[in-house]
């Protein structure tokens, strides 16, 4: 089959397609899925280069994120409710490519109105945003929020999850284009161009001197955003994109009684476990209504053309999810069109 195979820690960019990659070994709660469609991360660059905290052993398949069908000559381990040709979607290593092995009880079956190319972007990204919103900042109606990096993968999900739970959101990106996208696709109402000066000074004209409620940050912008936070405000540190871990003065978090909050969605698995079913049975009720809807970045790139999609993602180019295509589906051509 076909793999994306790191063997020695090098850039994306350096890294060739194998042709003759051996099937994943399955373990015995395993089922094999044949991946359609598969979601590229940050971190999937900083993995092939081994500056991720997870370095599985060589040789690896890269990849993480996916949505395709139970292969059907996958195992069905005991009590699991897939059968072979089930939609399903998940995350797991080694989705750059035609197959993948992953425990029966971590995946989920696909929404019937979402094709692949949408599933393989949901699986870290929408669950980190609506925990962020409703489990550690306890968003409310009528609340403020100013999203930063609104066009990016889990920006765009929480600028949806917050116009949902009533919000009025502010969103924040570097380029008009992906300004444009925030409103046009994810109903933001107001977006500030954060590569500006003192746009800090919009925001606070937008919410008439008061600041926002909620800051949502997966950029290391924290420092730079409080200064349009509201007294009692709440920020929210989901990562840092810019590629350094920021540093805060504490006397910041003093002056306004703000309240700094972290959320690592992968934890939740470890620690909190019964939280993943209320989460997940939240999201996927938002995504079968289609209150809430997966945005695939306008480039689906063919496996073959993968590391240039990882490439477009690290030189800050993208918006919404972006998607690998692994096999052309009938169904996800068909939906595409609707
Ligand atoms: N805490 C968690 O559980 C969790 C879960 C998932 C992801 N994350 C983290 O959240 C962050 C964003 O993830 P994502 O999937 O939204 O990524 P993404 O789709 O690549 O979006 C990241 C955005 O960050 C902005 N950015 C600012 N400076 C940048 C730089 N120097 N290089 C690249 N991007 C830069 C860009 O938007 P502009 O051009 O508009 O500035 C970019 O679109 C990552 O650090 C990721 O690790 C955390």
């Amino acid at each position: 089959m076909r793999a994306y195979v790191v063997k020695e820690w090098k850039h994306p960019s350096e890294l060739a397609l194998v042709h003759n990659a051996p099937e994943p070994a399955t373990g015995p709660e395993d089922v094999l899925v044949d991946v359609h469609s598969a979601g590229l991360n940050f971190f999937d660059i900083l993995q092939a280069q081994g500056k991720y905290q997870v370095k599985p052993p060589f040789p690896f398949t890269l990849g993480a994120e996916f949505a395709g069908k139970i292969a059907s000559n996958s195992q069905i381990p005991k009590g699991c409710p897939f059968k072979s040709g089930d939609r399903v979607f998940g995350s797991a290593q080694g989705a750059f490519a035609d197959r993948i092995a992953v425990r029966w009880n971590s995946i989920i079956p696909l929404p019937d109105n979402l094709t692949f190319d949408q599933g393989a972007g949901l699986f870290i990204t929408w669950p980190t945003s609506y925990e962020a919103l409703v489990g550690r900042a306890e968003l409310k109606p009528g609340e403020t929020i100013l999203v930063n990096a609104a066009a990016g993968g889990v920006g765009i999900a929480a600028v949806q999850l917050a116009k949902v739970l009533g919000a009025r959101v502010i969103a924040a990106a570097g380029s008009q284009s992906k300004l444009d996208i925030c409103k046009q696709y994810a109903g933001a109402d107001y977006t500030v161009d954060y590569t500006t000066p003192d746009w800090q000074k919009q925001v606070l004209k937008i919410t008439e001197g008061r600041g926002v409620d909620v800051v949502y940050d997966p950029v290391g912008r924290i420092k730079d955003s409080l200064k349009c936070i509201a007294f009692k405000g709440r920020a929210l540190v989901i990562g840092f994109a810019a590629g350094r871990i920021e540093n805060l003065p504490l006397n910041l978090v003093l002056l306004k009684n703000i309240s700094i909050m972290g959320l690592h969605w992968g934890l939740y698995a470890h620690k909190e476990p019964s939280r993943l079913l209320v989460v997940w049975k939240e999201l996927l009720s938002l995504l079968s209504s289609g209150k809430v809807k997966p945005i695939v970045y306008s480039t689906v790139y063919p496996l073959a053309h993968a590391m240039e999609g990882l490439g477009a993602l690290e030189r800050r180019e993208t918006w919404g999810k972006v998607v690998v295509r692994v096999r052309d589906d009938e169904d996800a051509k068909a939906m595409a069109k609707l």
